[in-house]
């Protein structure tokens, strides 16, 4: 049995933090919310409580967790060394939504790395996380807290959609903040590396670090099944609604032109248009989601994941989404939307 801990609208969080930490000393499983998604947390170097996570999520056991601190001293205990590199980047973007790959300690359990010699590491700026973590007395291992191929959820209610009944514990924050997970940047290297584009872009990294790579498999539009991501995460089938899922890129009016020829070739299903504010009023669609603006990626990037689960909702067979400006934090967004489309892109000239 799920316990659901909200705490919304608490003044004193302390009481819920107290519950959930002696779960997480036990050996349990605690979802809580962080500023990006949801995470589904465990005691990281607990070799017996890390592959509850694996089960609950029906996640491959290759594909490694993320060590959450509260604290930066905590960091010591769990890596070898602290480059120059990491230490800008701490001091510049933590807490928050960064995560650093860095060469693991012999504490860190190989069930926590998926059996690699690194560990990732993150330290959140969520308060409900920062006080969970700093109870618990361990890094908290957190994968993002919905069944593995979903969309990661960004509301307590996601998480109990796909984890009722198989964690001890929800804690209920509200909606996060941003609504996609980390940027995962690997500082093992002489040139760190992007692995996974998030909130802090290439242009935020590089002004703090210099030079910054991204990984070849997270640049390409259709991926080579023989090049493997540096983050064994990023090969998995992720964000897939059940219908088939469609981008189409180029001007916005052509776009509205092209989706709705499309959808009257759909007659007989029920067909789904993810839109932004400007467009969705000139849709034909049985079900048309607005993720905000075209001009504000902050809100796209709030509400995509949640747009997604929806049209599962409502039982979309086929989904036509926009396209979205790929600068910035636009790059992360796009990144997302085109495996969830399954790389199913179509570009529409002139
Ligand atoms: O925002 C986030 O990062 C959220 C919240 C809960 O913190 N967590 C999250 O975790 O997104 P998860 O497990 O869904 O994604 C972690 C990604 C995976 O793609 C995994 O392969 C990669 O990080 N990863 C973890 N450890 C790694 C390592 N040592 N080397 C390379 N990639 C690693
Ligand atoms: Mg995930």
């Amino acid at each position: 049995k799920t316990e659901y801990v909200d705490l919304r609208d608490e003044y004193d969080i302390k009481e819920g933090i107290k519950k959930a930490a002696g779960i997480i000393k036990k050996g349990g499983l605690v979802a809580f919310p962080t500023e990006t998604v949801y995470g589904l947390g465990a005691n990281g170097l607990d070799e017996n409580a890390v592959p509850k996570i694996y089960e609950a999520k029906g996640r491959p056991s290759d594909n490694p967790l993320i060590l959450h601190i509260s604290e930066f001293d905590e960091i010591k205990s769990i890596v070898k060394e602290i480059p120059k590199t990491a230490l800008i980047l701490a001091e510049e973007f933590w807490p928050g939504p960064l995560t650093m790959v860095l060469k693991k300690s012999d504490i860190v359990p190989y069930r926590t790395t998926g059996g690699l010699e690194s560990v990732a590491v993150r330290m959140p700026s969520n308060k409900i996380a920062r006080e969970l973590i700093n109870a618990s007395g361990v890094p908290i291992a957190a994968p993002s807290a919905n069944s593995s191929g979903r969309p990661s959820p960004t509301k307590a209610s996601h998480v109990i959609l796909d984890l009722d009944g198989k964690i001890d514990m929800v804690i209920d924050g509200g909606a996060v903040d941003i609504g996609l997970e980390s940027t995962i940047v690997d500082v093992t290297g002489d040139v760190p590396v992007i692995l996974r584009p998030g909130f802090i872009t290439e242009e935020m990294l590089s002004e703090a670090i210099g030079r910054v790579e991204i990984d070849e498999v997270v640049k390409s539009l259709s991926p080579d099944k023989d090049l493997k991501p540096k983050a064994p995460g990023m090969k998995y089938r992720h964000y897939a609604p059940k219908g088939k899922m469609t981008i189409y890129k180029g001007k916005p009016e052509r776009v509205v032109e092209r989706i709705n020829e499309e959808i009257a070739k759909s007659a007989g299903k029920k067909t789904a248009v993810l839109a932004t504010d400007e467009t969705k009023m000139y849709y034909k669609a049985d079900v048309v989601i607005s993720v905000g603006s075209r001009e504000d990626g902050e809100s796209i990037a709030h509400n995509l994941f949640d747009a997604l689960r929806r049209f599962d909702d409502v039982g979309a067979e086929v989904i036509f989404s926009e396209g979205f400006d790929e600068n910035r934090l636009g790059f992360a967004i796009m990144n997302r939307l085109h495996k969830s489309a399954g790389y199913n892109i179509i570009m529409i000239k002139e």
